[in-house]
């Protein structure tokens, strides 16, 4: 009787954790990118001077939202121009992430910086991002 009662608990407390994790998709993103994209990019997406590009409100993300995918799991090295400031540093691949942690991830930066038109995104949408990649 006993050991029902705490299998039940356990149960319970496992869906409910469950439930709170889900009720806010971007939690997700926003260790990956804490993870992944924050020693560089910065916490609050700003970037760093000429040497690392901002996220947050950057019209060249804005522009190239389609891009997202590929430029995280294949890196970029490229001249581009974000803002009206000129970098050309490359930067690594981060090949470790699969779709989902991807989607979580652009979904994240989507909700916290502004990337213009940019659709809420699927794993699947990641997929086929990343098959379009050149
Ligand atoms: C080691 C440093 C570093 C890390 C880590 C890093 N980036 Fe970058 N990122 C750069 C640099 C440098 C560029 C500029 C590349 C170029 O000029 O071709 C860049 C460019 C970009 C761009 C295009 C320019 C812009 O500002 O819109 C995006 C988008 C981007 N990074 C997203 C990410 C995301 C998301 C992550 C985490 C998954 C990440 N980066 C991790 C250094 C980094």
């Amino acid at each position: 009787m006993k050991k029902q009662r705490i299998f039940w608990a356990v149960g319970f407390f496992t869906a409910l954790v469950y439930l709170i994790s889900c009720d806010n998709p971007y939690d997700q993103g926003r260790v990956i990118y804490e993870y992944h994209c924050a020693n560089c990019h910065l916490s609050d997406g700003a970037g760093i001077g000429a040497l690392i590009p901002p996220l947050k409100n950057a019209d060249y993300l804005q522009e190239n939202w389609e891009q997202l995918s590929c430029i995280i799991k294949y890196g970029l090295a490229d001249t581009i121009l974000v803002n009206g400031v000129e970098f050309n540093n490359p930067m690594a691949a981060i090949d470790e992430l699969g779709a989902v942690e991807i989607s979580n991830l652009i979904n994240y930066l989507n909700h916290e910086w502004n990337m213009g038109n940019a659709p809420f995104i699927t794993a699947d949408g990641v997929k086929e991002q990343l098959e379009a990649c050149d």
